[in-house]
């Protein structure tokens, strides 16, 4: 039995209970989980509780970031939101791909009729006006909104590749290799610091999951939907934002703030913590088609892990190359760290972040020095094979030459 390195993992101990046992709503594997403490569900008080020190004035003197956008442009980007437009659908409602007038691709989230029945305008624009005000390279870029009545429209910037999830999946045939999978977490990891150190108030994904990761062309990463962010606490240790409704994802759902309603970075550390499993095991957080106790991927990983056998945890689509198996221990000590079940345990974002960078290091040294050796076997067998094809031409023109000799001989 693998004795669990006390650096990054000393606090992981997997639940006992299963997640169904939580009072988790769930529609899809979506969850939502109301607050008994908190107001009535939906009442101005609530809507209104995340944002009560963080006022719409405090954006006033900001330079505008978040654009408006006409109904009409919308619709005409999306050759009025035609099916062959569509992208794809969430919680929030239907994606489509659209181009505005300017030339931008850009992709549009028109939001079901009831997704903000419950949310106030006023919230939906502070929201909008401080995301828009973000930017980083790894986070999908929110450009601005549309509202009119029930209709609210936010349009963000087109990434062309797909989500992660489905590049994991296998959906576009082609295999994410290790050293692209440790550039993705790697890509997620600055992102949430970015996000985490933001001005002097974090501000909280609370979505983390492989379908939020899109990819572009050169697979660079960028983190998606901002929808449930929320300003967070301030930096001060120990600072906690109450929530009034948990959200999140079954599977990525941080147990503590399930229990507590603190939300807190070190919840997107956890869902980190999940996601980055998700990576190197090619496995969803949970799949209910496997048997029972492999049902819940970090569970199941965790044990493999302290049985000593943790290569098997690698996805099978991956080469079990030594370089790959150099690094996959750290990759989960990493991992589960990261989903620690109390935020204590688990490393910040930045911290996270530069042990994956450490261990994508030490991966090239050991690939390169993979690449060479294959590279010099492939000479080797190259320089052999033409010693081989010389030496048979040179017997075959050896023979020809005898043979034509005689030839003359006997004219
Ligand atoms: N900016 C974008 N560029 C390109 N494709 C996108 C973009 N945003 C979303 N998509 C595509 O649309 C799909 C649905 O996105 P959406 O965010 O609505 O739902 P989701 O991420 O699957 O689930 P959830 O509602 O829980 O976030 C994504 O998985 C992605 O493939
Ligand atoms: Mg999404």
């Amino acid at each position: 039995m693998r004795k669990v390195s006390t650096m990054m993992c000393t606090c992981f101990a997997p639940r006992t209970t299963d997640q169904d046992d939580n009072p988790v709503g769930h529609r899809g594997n979506k969850v939502y989980v109301q607050d008994v403490s908190g107001t009535e569900p939906g009442s101005i008080h609530n809507s209104l509780r995340g944002f009560s020190s963080y006022s719409s004035q405090d954006y006033e003197a900001k330079p505008a970031g978040a654009e408006t956008f006409a109904i009409a442009d919308l619709a005409r980007a999306t050759n009025n939101f035609s099916p062959s437009n569509k992208i794809g659908q969430g919680g929030f409602g239907m994606v489509y791909k659209g181009r505005l007038r300017d030339g931008r691709l850009v992709a549009i989230k028109r939001g079901k009729k009831d997704a903000f029945e419950q949310r106030l305008s006023v919230e939906f624009h502070t929201e909008v006006e401080m995301l828009s005000q973000v930017d980083h390279l790894n986070l999908v870029k929110l450009l601005g909104y549309m509202e009119d009545g029930t209709e609210r429209i936010l349009v963000v910037e087109y990434v062309s590749n797909g989500n992660l999830g489905e590049h994991l999946d296998g959906t576009y045939g082609k295999v994410l290799d290790m050293s692209t999978r440790l550039d993705i977490a790697i890509d997620v990891a600055h992102a949430l610091t970015y996000l985490h150190l933001y001005a002097d108030r974090p501000i909280i994904h609370r979505d983390i999951k492989s379908s939020n990761i899109l990819l572009t062309d050169t697979y660079r990463a960028k983190v998606a939907d901002f929808g449930f962010s929320r300003v967070g606490p301030s930096t001060d240790v120990g600072a906690t934002h109450v929530s009034t409704q948990v959200k999140g994802t079954a599977g990525y759902l941080d147990p503590e703030y399930l229990n507590t309603f603190q939300l807190n970075t070190k919840s997107d550390v956890y869902s980190f913590g999940i996601l980055l499993i998700e990576i190197f095991t090619g496995r969803r957080p949970i799949e209910l088609k496997r048997p029972s106790d492999e049902r819940v991927t970090v569970r199941w990983s965790f044990r493999k892990f302290v049985e000593g056998k943790v290569a098997d945890i690698l996805d099978s689509k991956l080469e079990r190359t030594p370089s790959a198996l150099s690094i996959i221990e750290r990759l989960a000590e990493l991992a589960f760290a990261c989903s620690a079940p109390t935020k204590g345990d688990r490393p910040s974002m930045k911290k996270a972040a530069e042990v994956l960078w450490e261990i994508r290091k030490d991966y090239l040294v050991e690939h390169q020095k993979e690449v060479k050796l294959k590279a010099e076997r492939a000479d080797s067998i190259r320089v052999e094979s033409a010693r081989s094809e010389m030496s048979a031409d040179s017997h075959a023109s050896l023979h020809q030459t005898s043979h034509r000799r005689r030839h003359w001989s006997l004219s």
